[in-house]
């Protein structure tokens, strides 16, 4: 990952402290949030908010706050999900704690990939079909383009597309 920025931000003392990270890669930003403490080692606290905004697969909010413990040889994450505007949702928990029953589960709900993909631009079926992309095969359909399709016609494509297609459109109401 080529990362851009990093931002990390700590206010508190050990034992009681609240965290910010930020960072911005090439296809990727993301801002987490925690609070907790260090105490005899181990590190207790909640994960209170994280937000993930990737490229292709899009915005993932933190559903609920999450307790995490962080020690030697202890990690546990309890379960965390996150959600997708599409209501999408990812879930993991770990628990290592260096015992047989060591686990990561993983679990994905309601992924459609039709529809997790990034928010495109309300024009956006309009512009492609209309003109294409000049000096690539890509070919504008518009008659005032040198295509084959009149108004009309375009108007029946674009909303077929919209149709058949669905993808979150920026700037509409979820
Ligand atoms: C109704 C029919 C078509 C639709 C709705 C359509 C739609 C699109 C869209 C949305 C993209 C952009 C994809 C992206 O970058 O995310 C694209 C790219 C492209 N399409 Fe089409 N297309 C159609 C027909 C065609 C035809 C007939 C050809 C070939 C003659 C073609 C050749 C291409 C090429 C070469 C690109 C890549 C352009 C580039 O970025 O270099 N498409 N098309």
């Amino acid at each position: 990952m080529n990362v851009r920025t990093l931002d990390a931000t700590i206010n508190g003392t050990a034992a009681a402290h609240e965290a910010r990270v930020e960072l911005t890669a090439e296809d990727v930003d993301a801002m987490a949030t925690a609070s907790g403490g260090l105490v005899a080692g181990t590190w207790r606290g909640m994960l209170d908010d994280l937000e993930i905004d990737e490229r292709v697969l899009g915005p993932w909010r933190l559903e609920a706050p999450s307790p995490i413990r962080l020690g030697r040889g202890v990690v546990t994450v309890a379960t965390t999900c996150l959600r997708h505007a599409s209501n999408a949702r990812w879930c993991s928990a770990l628990d290592v704690q260096g015992r047989p029953e060591d686990s990561l589960v993983v679990s994905a709900q309601n992924f459609d990939l039709a529809t997790l993909k990034t928010e495109i631009d309300p024009e956006y079926w309009r512009r492609w079909v209309t003109v294409g992309k000049p000096g690539t095969l890509m070919p504008g359909f518009a008659a005032t383009e040198g295509g084959p399709l009149d108004e009309p016609q375009i108007n029946s494509l674009v909303e077929y597309l919209t149709k058949a297609y669905p993808r979150p459109v920026k700037g509409a109401k979820r």
